[in-house]
């Protein structure tokens, strides 16, 4: 019988198997990584010496009161585990449902490994097939980015919350970008890169490198070809 009944759970005790003993772990954003979190403070209360970097406000207060000690980027990585809204069949994904993507991306990259944690419904043929790409956006260009986003039929729609506009962690905004299904996204992530004052976007290409899947409780892994 499986050890718990909860999918994100089950992802969670699987991607705590990755974590070694006195490494450097990058702590996501967003359920799934909010129940990695959980179960990485319960190997640091039984004496595990593994410190984190969080990816947002928000998971950094959850560490704190976890009890997971805490640091910056000084150093690089050993593994990143987060969340994703999307996950294509070459692993690509599209991330920032939850607005942390720019954090996101910073931590990863500064990791040798970025393991993803997802339930079964985030695995797409096609990247965009759920209808929304975030785009972090400076303030101060709100209205440039808008037109340009728009003149690429992209539909922006400023993100709010509880009727407030949504700020992130670096004090933008984002803009949620109706896709549909995208033929090409690397081409779609350059053209959207260009835009001045565009500060990100969700479209995560060739970064990830393992994704963990979970249907029900049962848990399989899918690998890209580890980076150089
Ligand atoms: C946060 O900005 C996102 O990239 C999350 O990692 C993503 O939205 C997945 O979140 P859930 O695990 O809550 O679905």
């Amino acid at each position: 019988m499986a050890a718990t009944d909860d999918p994100l759970e089950a992802l969670a005790m699987r991607a705590l198997g990755l974590v070694r003993d006195g490494t450097v772990v990058g702590l996501g954003t967003g359920r799934a990584a909010t129940a990695f979190l959980h179960a990485l403070a319960g190997r640091v209360r039984d004496g595990c010496r593994v410190k984190g970097v969080p990816t947002s406000e928000e998971t950094e207060r959850l560490a704190r009161e976890l009890g997971i000690p805490l640091v910056g980027l000084e150093a690089d990585l050993d593994l990143t585990v987060d969340g994703a809204d999307e996950v294509d069949p070459e692993l690509n994904l599209i991330k920032g449902y939850g607005g942390a993507l720019v954090r996101e991306r910073i931590v990863a990259a500064a990791s040798a490994r970025l393991v993803i944690l997802v339930t079964r419904d985030k695995l797409v043929e096609v990247l965009g097939s759920h209808g929304r790409l975030p785009v972090e956006v400076l303030p101060f260009a709100l209205p440039l980015c808008r037109r340009r986003l728009e003149a690429l039929g992209l539909k922006p729609v400023l993100r709010t919350e509880e009727d407030r506009l949504f700020v992130t962690d670096n004090w933008n905004v984002i803009v949620d970008c109706a896709t549909g299904p995208i033929e090409d996204p690397h081409a779609l992530e350059r053209t959207i890169l260009t835009i001045a004052g565009v500060v990100d976007t969700g479209l995560f290409l060739g970064i990830a490198d393992t994704v963990l899947v979970a249907d029900g409780v049962t848990v399989r892994e899918l690998d890209r070809r580890r980076r150089p």
